[in-house]
């Protein structure tokens, strides 16, 4: 029996507090571990938690601070830790066979372990850089253990990484606790309160993923924002800003305000995944897959005091057709405004006779029906499919046969069309995941400045990404 919608107090997850901070670095400890958390009410579940939660702790950091994070893996299985969105080295950008192996003996576990020779494998502990050295974005952090982060990710190991500028500081948006992320995320439980994923092995070892019915990837039946099922959240009749991350396995959701505002767009959009837009722009619906982010305001003012507001989801049936509910509790005094102009984004215009890469998202291919493959090819992490150069802006054209949410790491993108149209409307700004739908085609200007070596293309989502459809690149100086 599903708990009843919009009964449980919203949430946010707590910012973590750094070990030492010293001139342009800071640090911090994070150990990954089980945990019995109070998820549907009356019932406890076990995760496995960046510091034992559901979402993790959230980093915040602002531009060009060092953040220098220890990873310790007290769970019985490897992990790897990967910051999305981040421009971050590769030796820290959790390459999926650069292992952290238990701290703890007798995890049962060498099947499923890449060992292969490229992979750099530790054990117990690995210390990741991020440089965050690029503009103020909503960014997560997540397992990416190559075969594995389906089933890792949906136990819990997801969080939130922020990072603010100059820029984003000097517009008067809504913040302090009116700056909040939602991390949406589906989710199924057992009767006993114990997460549900249609793993074949439930100790994650061998053989990884899931197969037949799961053609669309792993779904749930229960909706929580930032580890609680539907949430209520009570606001004041002012606006507020709210970081939507779709930390879903597979899960495509489009949302809208019921009731929506008497006048005015339900959300005003600031920023996408890499950071602020230029300029604002209203939309009735933000539709977002799986890795997507959507920086928004909404004016409850444009409310009467005690309304409920809904937040849909037109792409869900029954229990995952509404996400989550605002209650206008009071009149406040509005501190915030939405300037005209946002940030400056420079345009990527690749130069004549640019380099241009195909990428096709398919099933099939060589590994068999139950894969699924770029280009034809299933992933093999020593082998490179693309060596872009650094500096230069080249154009890739996605392709796709079923829906895939294609995301590529390092550097963010810029949408220049779908199939024989331009963006769409939900495509603006810096990308770093792009919403394909079947049998589209997009094409994205890209440029990877900042570290050299090796990265990822792949599927977000996550089932697909355990089957196969990741691609290795490397950027050369
Ligand atoms: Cu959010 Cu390669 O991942
Ligand atoms: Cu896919």
């Amino acid at each position: 029996p599903l708990p009843e919608r919009f009964t449980v107090p919203f949430a946010v997850p707590p910012v973590k507090r750094p070990i030492a901070r010293e001139a342009g670095l800071t640090t911090y400890d994070i150990v990954q571990r089980t945990a019995w958390a109070e998820i549907l009410p009356g019932l406890s579940t076990e995760i496995m938690g960046y510091d034992g939660l559901l979402p993790g702790p959230t980093i915040r950091a602002r531009r060009g601070e060092r953040v220098r994070i220890t990873h310790r893996n007290r769970l019985t299985v490897p992990t790897v830790v990967h910051l999305h969105g981040g421009h971050t080295p590769a030796d820290s950008d959790g390459y999926p066979i650069d292992l952290v192996l238990p701290e703890i003996e007798g995890g049962a576990h060498h099947g499923g372990l890449h060992t292969d020779e490229t992979g750099v494998i530790t054990k117990g502990s690995r210390t990741y850089d991020y440089p965050n050295d690029q503009p103020a974005a909503t960014l997560w952090y997540h397992d990416h253990r190559m075969d594995f982060t389906g089933p890792q990710v949906w136990r819990g190991l997801a969080g939130l990484h922020l990072i603010t500028d100059e820029v984003e500081e000097a517009l008067d948006l809504p913040g302090g606790d009116r700056d909040i992320p939602l991390m949406i995320m589906d989710r199924s439980f057992g009767a006993d309160g114990s997460l549900r994923y249609p793993a074949l092995d439930p100790e994650l070892a061998d053989p990884p993923g899931v197969y037949g019915d799961y053609v669309a990837g792993v779904l749930g039946d229960v909706i929580l924002v930032n580890g609680r099922p539907w949430p209520e959240l009570e606001v004041d009749a002012v606006r507020y800003r709210f970081r939507i991350v779709n930390a879903s396995n597979a899960r495509r959701y489009r949302l809208a305000l019921d009731p929506p505002p008497p006048s005015g767009p339900s959300f005003v959009q600031i920023g996408s995944d890499g950071g602020l837009l230029d300029a604002p722009v209203g939309h009735d619906t933000i539709q977002l897959a799986a890795a997507e982010r959507f920086d928004v305001v909404v004016d409850f003012g444009a409310y009467p005091v005690g309304t409920a507001i809904t937040v849909t989801n037109a792409l869900g049936v029954g229990s995952t057709d509404a996400v989550l509910r605002f209650r206008v509790v009071r009149a406040a005094r509005e501190t915030s405004r939405v300037p005209a102009r946002l940030a400056e984004i420079e345009p990527l215009v690749p130069a004549p006779g640019a380099t241009v890469r195909e990428w096709r998202f398919s099933r099939g291919g060589a590994g068999g029906p139950a894969h699924w493959v770029i280009n034809g090819l299933a992933f093999d992490p020593s082998r490179m499919d693309a060596r872009p150069r650094l500096g230069e802006v080249e154009i890739w054209r996605f392709q796709t046969d079923l829906h895939h949410p294609v995301h590529v790491h390092l550097s963010p993108f810029q949408v220049r069309r779908r199939g024989n149209r331009g963006p769409g409307e939900w495509d603006r700004g810096w990308k770093d995941t792009i919403d394909l739908a079947p049998l589209e085609t997009a094409e994205v200007a890209i440029r990877f400045d900042d570290h050299a070596g090796r990265f990822l293309l792949h599927c977000h989502n996550l089932e697909h990404e355990d089957m196969m459809m990741m691609s290795a690149f490397e950027t050369v100086r």
